[in-house]
This record gives C-alpha cells, sequence and structure tokens, in this order.
C-alpha cells in the first residue's frame, strides 16, 4: 500500500518544494529530547508540524520539555526511558502508539561519552554503559519502531551517530566503537526496512551541548581552530541535517551518514595561520 506520505512526496516534488520540511501530521519520538541535540531537534521538529514524543531517563524533564512544546502550540508529551534497557524502550513504544497511534520519524539520539582515566582504567560497567546506550539502544528501538514503521505507512528513522565513529581518538574508544556500530545499524536498517522506511545518520563533529560541559575548552579553541569554519557548532546547526532526513526532502536518500562538523574532517594543520 501507498503511505499518503509518499504520495504527498511525488507531487511536492514535482511540482512545490514548500512542503518538502513539513512534517504537519506525523509523529515523531526522539530520545534524549531534553537537552541538547535532542531538545533542539524536538522544538525544529514540533515547529515544523510534527507531534513529539520526548524520552530520556529523567521523567520531570520529559513532561517539562513536552509542556514547553504544548505551550508553544504543538502537541508533545514526555516519557522517562532508559534507552538501554529493552523493558523500557518496549513501554516507550507503547506510549508512543498509545498516544499518538502511529510514529513517522524516529530520532536516536540519546547517547553518553562517559571520561575514564586509561584504557585499563575502563570498568566492564562503562563499558557496557556506552555500548548500551549509544548502539544497543538504538538498534532495539529501530527493530521495534522500524517494523511498524514497515507495516504501516513507512517513516524516517535518524540516528545520531559522531565523527569519533570514523577518527576515533584514545579518549573516546568505546564511544567510538559504539558509534562506528551505529553506522553499521544504519545501513544494515536501510537494507532491512526498505522501501518503505528510510534509515539515515547524521555524524555530528564536536556541539556546545551540556556533553561539552567537562570538556577543556582551551583544547576546543585549538582544536577548531584549523576547522573550515573555525569553531564548534551549535545546537540549533543541527536542525537542518535532521529535518531534512526527517521529511520528504530526503525521500531518496536511505543509508547516508551526513556528517556536521563544521568541516574538520578536512581541517589542515595550517589553515587557521593561513587565514
Ligand atoms: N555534543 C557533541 O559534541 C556531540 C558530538 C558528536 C555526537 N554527539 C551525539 O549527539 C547525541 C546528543 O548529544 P548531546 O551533546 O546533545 O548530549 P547531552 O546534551 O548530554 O544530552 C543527552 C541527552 O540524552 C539523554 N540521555 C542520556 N542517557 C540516556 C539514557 N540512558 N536513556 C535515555 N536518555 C538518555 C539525556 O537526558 P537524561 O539525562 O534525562 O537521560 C539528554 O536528554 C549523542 O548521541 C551524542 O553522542 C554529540
Amino acid at each position: 500500500m501507498i503511505g499518503v506520505h509518499e504520495r504527498t512526496t511525488s507531487a511536492k516534488v514535482d511540482h512545490d518544494a514548500s512542503g518538502l520540511f513539513d512534517l504537519s501530521g506525523r509523529v515523531a519520538l526522539v530520545t534524549g529530547g531534553t537537552r541538547g541535540l535532542g531538545l533542539a531537534i524536538a522544538r525544529a521538529f514540533s515547529s515544523a508540524g510534527a507531534d513529539v514524543v520526548v524520552a530520556s531517563r529523567k521523567e520531570d524533564a520529559c513532561r517539562d520539555v513536552a509542556a514547553k512544546l504544548r505551550a508553544a502550540g504543538g502537541r508533545a508529551v514526555g516519557h522517562a526511558c532508559h534507552v538501554g534497557r529493552w523493558d523500557d524502550l518496549e513501554r516507550l513504544v507503547d506510549a508512543a502508539y498509545g498516544e499518538f497511534g502511529r510514529v513517522d520519524v524516529l530520532v536516536n539520539n540519546a547517547g553518553v561519552s562517559p571520561l575514564y582515566p586509561t584504557l585499563a582504567g575502563v570498568s566492564e560497567e562503562l563499558f557496557d554503559k556506552v555500548i548500551a546506550v549509544n548502539l544497543k539502544g538504538p538498534f532495539r528501538l529501530s527493530a521495534l519502531v522500524g517494523e511498524r514503521m514497515v507495516a504501516g505507512d513507512g517513516g524516517s528513522i535518524i540516528n545520531i551517530s559522531s565523527t569519533g565513529a570514523v577518527r576515533p581518538t584514545g579518549d573516546i574508544v568505546p564511544y567510538s566503537a559504539a558509534k562506528a556500530g551505529l553506522n553499521a545499524l544504519t545501513v544494515g536498517f536501510a537494507d532491512a526496512l526498505g522501501p518503505k522506511v528510510r534509515v539515515n545518520a547524521i555524524m555530528p563533529g564536536p556541539f556546545l551541548t551540556t556533553i561539552a560541559e567537562s570538556w577543556d575548552m582551551d583544547m576546543l579553541a585549538e582544536r577548531t581552530r584549523t576547522y573550515p569554519l573555525r569553531r564548534a557548532g551549535l545546537a540549533a546547526e543541527i536542525v537542518g541535517a535532521a529535518l531534512y532526513l526527517a521529511g520528504d526532502a530526503s525521500s531518496y536518500t536511505t543509508g547516508s551518514i551526513l556528517t556536521v562538523d563544521g568541516g574538520a574532517q578536512w581541517s589542515m594543520p595550517t589553515s587557521g595561520d593561513a587565514r
């Protein structure tokens, strides 16, 4: 069966670009939607017309964000969920479908990158947590929601990876491995859930969110000095990529991993000095 959004897409692409980023009538589920990149995405999706389910571990924070989205004119609910726990994820999916009857866009955004003293100092608990939140949770949630999307009108799944997946450094080894796994998962799910469901990833470089509060800002300034854009990103600057991948604008994009890193991948040691 061809879903309502698929029919809408072909008409708009041919004659009218105005609706390519419109999410009216769609339901988006955003994990880690209470702070940082996830909050920016939840707000943007709501302002683009989507009904939003905000999930993170803290019930109060989820409810608070949902209340603010409603106050701004949107429809939203908050639901507490630890994405590393499969029981929590099943309850989250039941709550989302119970509230809105569908999920059209899933954003696997919740992630953690804890500091560790040395590689030998990485505890089994820390390693397992990093894998659970960044990789295991997105796998399970994509499976649960993706199969329902396939059985329904289709949809879009967006995984928030990291440039650490392809440029790992010694201070983020377990995290980089988990995000590299998330990139692989993106391609595998794109294959498994197509053609009705598109699955893509965004690979952010450094963004100034709460994750960045533990960073050495002098080191960050030194590092970003050679990026083509010479700085770290702001949370609002993830929104364009997320809107693109969520809506009809990306109707022929799946299995893609979109880098949003201020050009860090092309960073030249001499760039900051030369200009
Ligand atoms: N900021 C960067 O520089 C950067 C760079 C590359 C990739 N990323 C990725 O972008 C995503 C968002 O990062 P951010 O910088 O926005 O992080 P953030 O500001 O620390 O926010 C993390 C969000 O995830 C939630 N969360 C954490 N653990 C969770 C869990 N176990 N279950 C459910 N929710 C959980 C947090 O809420 P609760 O505490 O209430 O659970 C919060 O809403 C992550 O996947 C991160 O790896 C970030």
